[in-house]
């Protein structure tokens, strides 16, 4: 067999955004070794796409905020999908892990009173986001960073973890490759974190990054575990729109936050329109622009502008729109923040300032932006244990947005922030408690031939499919069939195309050698993303209604017996199979306070 390195570690975390580190640190607090393995260099993780804030009830913008009514924003907001305890466990425990980043060294903006500065988001009731300008994740990244490698972790960069290992129903490592220079490592680990984010890559226009490939979910699905709610894709209202080379780059909700409108073609502010207003929100919005410009220095008027929906509202009005042909000159909305003042901009937002002049030759200060949604953040993903984020596998826990339960069927922004802080805290914790008790396990070779087979065969082929044409086709398929609106016939015509790609990736080939080749990574890609593409799209066909991120144009309602059900992916004998599984109970406690707090 090919000859591999061994690694051993008593904890092996698996991606070093926000949860990874996080839960390295609560591996290290407990006295265990740790192994951390990154694709890319260490702080260039995918968390620094969050960029408007870390969303804990903290109330320090004097209104009545708590736990609760964060509890009940996540839950609406997720159109009671969630699962229960999970999300309150988030909404109580993000509040201590915000001050404890602060206490690790974050510099958060500040209030006049020295508090850190909170500003609305869309779907939060109270101005709850933490921020550090527009770059709130890469102050969380850095700060995790700083005071997880002072405790000294072994980290393990540029590595490719392409498959967990497990032995009798439990997990005993994984293997990776180098990204330089095609070596192969097999790591030895009593218990596993998977903290490898989301799957964007498999659309077009995405504001994820090239790690965005879903490698930690496919890999779970693939040692045994469940995914769940895999058809909820959040498409985040604004993405870049032009020029292209830059469509569907982030453009942070902090926008709509600090006071930014948003206008059609025809320069009329559409969020206004009754019909983008759903019902369980009407009461609760300025009515008007005047309305809407009053709130924006009156912190006694809670009703705030119709630009700060939930994202899945929000997509779906910009997206009618185009359709409609009342879109700009590229086919999107209008988003201007201009009218609060060239300081004001540059001093909250500052990223989309320079990212517009720089990419797009447009000073936001004077000149609106062109924004359309873009696919962002999955929903769903590995199904967990909400206390532990223990997976069905012994020893294989998973946190952040690989991990699924607390967003339901759309996530509020600057929830994720706070979900990496809380989960990836508790996955090390129970990872490091199983550790200590569990012996190292012994590799399958079986399991390493099988991998070194689908890794290194595209390397001794010279005729064959190409990992980019696959990619490229895959891009299309999902953007057409598995976008906003769906339907039975564009998913059914995603689906085939998805199957179709699945088989020819049997046959993938590569040029040049394991050195530097961008081309051999991605035929390993490749098939991590047809494997989760074909999870959300039957996932979606399956569902056959409408429900946060999931839009049915042929089911446009909202269906009460599907919302007692999650749908639960699995790989059995090579097969995927998609079923009904009860949603988690709300507990009495918790419905008393889906009752007792009002907006
Ligand atoms: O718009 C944003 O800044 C993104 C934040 C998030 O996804 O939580």
């Amino acid at each position: 067999m090919e000859p591999y390195e061994t690694i051993a570690h008593d904890v092996l975390i698996i991606g070093a955004g926000g949860a990874g580190l996080r839960a390295a640190i609560a591996v290290m607090e407990a006295g265990l070794d740790c192994g951390i393995v990154c694709k890319s260099l260490l702080g260039k993780a995918h968390t620094v796409m969050a960029e408007g804030g870390a969303a804990a009830a903290l109330a320090n913008m004097h209104e009545p905020d708590n736990w609760k009514v964060h509890f009940r924003d996540t839950i609406i907001g997720g159109a009671y999908l969630n699962n229960p305890r999970t999300v309150e466990l988030f909404a109580k425990e993000a509040i201590e892990r915000v001050l404890e980043l602060e206490e690790y060294g974050a510099v958060f903006d500040r209030t006049s009173e020295g508090l850190i500065a909170q500003r609305p988001f869309g779907g939060h009731t109270y101005r709850r986001l933490n921020h550090v300008g527009d770059r709130t994740g890469l102050e969380l990244i850095r700060t995790l960073q700083d005071k997880a490698v002072s405790m000294g972790p072994a980290v393990h960069m540029e590595q490719t973890v392409t498959r967990l290992l497990t032995s009798e129903g439990r997990i005993v490592g994984a293997l990776a490759y180098e990204r330089a220079d095609g070596r192969i490592i097999v790591y030895r680990a009593k218990a596993v974190v998977l903290a490898t984010g989301g799957w964007g890559r498999m659309y077009r226009h995405t504001s994820n990054s090239w790690e965005s490939t879903g490698d930690g979910a496919a890999m779970a699905l693939v040692a045994g575990a469940d995914l769940i709610d895999m058809e909820m894709v959040q498409f985040h209202p604004t993405g870049m729109l032009w020029p292209p080379a830059v469509r569907g780059l982030l453009v942070t909700e902090a926008v709509r936050g600090e006071g930014g409108i948003l206008r059609n073609g025809r320069g009329e502010r559409f969020m206004f329109k009754p019909e983008y207003m759903p019902e369980r929100y009407r009461g609760k919005f300025a009515d008007d622009p005047e309305e809407a410009e009053r709130w924006l220095d009156d912190k006694n008027n809670n009703r705030r502008p119709p630009e700060l929906l939930p994202r899945d509202e929000v997509a779906r009005a910009i997206y009618k729109e185009v359709k409609a042909g009342r879109g700009t000159e590229h086919g999107g909305a209008y988003l201007d923040v201009s009218h609060r003042g060239a300081a004001y901009v540059k001093k909250k937002l500052p990223s989309m300032y320079e990212q517009f002049l720089a990419l797009g030759d447009v000073d936001i200060t004077s000149q609106p932006m062109e924004v359309y949604p873009t696919v962002h953040y999955a929903m769903g993903g590995i199904r967990v244990e909400p206390d532990t984020c223990a997976t069905c596998v012994r020893g294989l826990y998973a946190a952040g947005e690989c991990a699924a339960g607390l967003h339901g069927a759309n996530r509020l922004g600057g929830n994720s922030l706070t979900d990496i802080l809380v989960f990836g805290r508790r996955a090390g914790q129970a990872a490091a408690e199983y550790a200590r008790s569990a012996e190292t396990g012994e590799s399958d070779a079986k399991q390493i031939e099988t991998e070194l087979d689908t890794l290194l065969g595209p390397l001794a082929r010279t005729e064959g499919e190409r990992p980019a044409v696959l990619a490229a086709e895959l891009q299309e398929a999902m953007q057409s069939g598995a976008m906003i609106e769906r339907s039975h016939d564009g998913l059914s015509s995603c689906l085939a195309k998805v199957q179709e790609l699945s088989e020819r990736a049997k046959r993938l080939a590569v040029n040049g050698d394991r050195r530097f080749n961008p081309g051999w990574h991605a035929a390993r890609d490749i098939r991590f993303q047809l494997l989760l593409s074909e999870a959300i799209v039957r996932s979606a066909l399956e569902r056959k209604e409408s429900r946060g991120a999931q839009w049915r144009s042929d089911y446009p309602l909202t269906d009460p017996e599907w919302g007692k059900v999650n749908l639960v992916a699995r790989l059995r004998d090579g097969a995927l199979t998609i079923e009904k599984a009860p949603l988690p109970p709300m507990a009495d406690h918790l419905r008393e306070i889906m009752e007792e707090v009002r907006r």
